[in-house]
């Protein structure tokens, strides 16, 4: 039976998800993947468990995780029976949908009827009775973002989902649809970007939009997939991502100038008394309307190595200079 550390919540820090009363830790959990199919349970349990000790308690979905499809909702379901479920309060868990889910025009996209159907799913595989964040995946051209936030603000008036985001919108997207919630009545709690030290992409307006509206960032995806932890740096190892599971990290992607960046950054975290993944954790950290860096792990090790990135939180401006520098080669 699995029992957490007792000290738990001690070293992790919390932080204000936007304007809103709810707080996220600083690192979360994400298990897009390691948590499928080809993943053992044991192997899953260790991650989820390394987690929890550590005062992560947030769990980040999406109704396609897997492989396949469902399956890391499935697993997580069990998990939650077996080990987690004295624990549901102490929990944030999050599922999403807005990617292809299921065959034919209902399950894909932003219509009322897959966002719906998606979270009644999403529910049984994970025997929950509600999440606490549900997302709008990805922004839709050809819904009337009317139509999707209504159906935002109605699964939260419905009690499935305590609260509601949207992930990979741009600024003007992000901003139109903060806004039609809102008129609704809903205060749009957060947004799910991709942001890291290879994608800066949202530091063009998107922050801003966020940061002025009141509205939490989590950052997916702040290790590059494993690339910013140096791990590709002498080759491909036998057990990583880009060996195992290579559907979004192909080798091919992992090209000498990233490597060279990876390299020089490298000694920049050194210099800091920190490795490279703590480095870069800290560094998506780094401006408060990122409220959480939302991390992946296929190993216990790695949480507890990422975690005391919160252990140095803070840059020189000589550090930051020299870090643009080499983002900006
Ligand atoms: N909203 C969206 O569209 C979207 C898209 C993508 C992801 N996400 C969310 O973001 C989460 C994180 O994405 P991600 O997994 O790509 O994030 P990431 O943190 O950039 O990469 C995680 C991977 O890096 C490696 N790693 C982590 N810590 C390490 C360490 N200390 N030393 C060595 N290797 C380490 C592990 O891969 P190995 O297998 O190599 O060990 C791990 O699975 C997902 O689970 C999901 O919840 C959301």
């Amino acid at each position: 039976m699995y029992i957490p550390r007792e000290e738990r919540y001690q070293d992790m820090i919390y932080r204000r998800c936007g304007h809103s009363g709810l707080k996220l830790p600083a690192i979360s959990l994400g298990l897009w993947h390691n948590f499928g199919a080809i993943t053992p349970f044991e192997q899953q349990r260790a991650v989820l468990c390394a987690a929890f000790d550590a005062g992560i308690t947030h769990f980040d979905l999406a109704n396609n995780y897997g492989p396949p499809y469902g399956e890391a909702e499935r697993n997580f379901g069990e998990h939650m029976k077996r080990d987690f479920k004295p624990y549901r309060d102490e929990l944030i868990i999050s599922t999403k949908a807005g990617f292809d889910m299921w065959p034919g025009p209902y399950g894909d996209h932003g219509s009322r009827k897959y966002l719906m159907a998606s979270l009644d799913q999403s529910l049984k595989r994970m025997n929950l009775e509600y999440v606490d964040i549900f997302y709008h995946h990805r922004p839709d051209p050809e819904t009337p973002i009317e139509e999707t936030m209504l159906a935002l603000h109605d699964i939260v008036k419905s009690g499935k989902a305590l609260y509601v985001g949207i992930s990979n919108y741009s600024a003007e997207q992000a901003q139109a649809a903060i806004e039609t919630l809102g008129a609704m009545g809903t205060h749009m709690l957060i947004h799910q970007p991709n942001y890291s030290m290879m994608n800066r992409r949202p530091e063009q307006g998107l922050t801003d939009v966020l940061r002025e509206k009141g509205v939490g960032m989590i950052a997916f995806g702040p290790l590059a997939g494993g690339l910013l932890t140096g791990k590709y740096n002498a080759g491909i190892p036998s057990d990583s991502r880009a060996a195992k599971d290579p559907r979004f990290l192909k080798p091919g992607d992992i090209t000498p100038e990233k490597l060279n960046t990876v390299a020089r950054l490298k000694d920049i975290a050194q210099a800091r008394g920190q490795s490279l993944p703590q480095l870069a954790l800290s560094w998506t950290l780094r401006d408060p309307v990122v409220t959480s860096a939302l991390i992946g792990a296929s190993k216990p090790e790695q949480i507890r190595e990422n975690v005391q990135a919160l252990e140095k939180l803070s840059f020189t401006p000589e550090e930051l200079s020299a870090i643009d520098a080499v983002l900006n080669a």
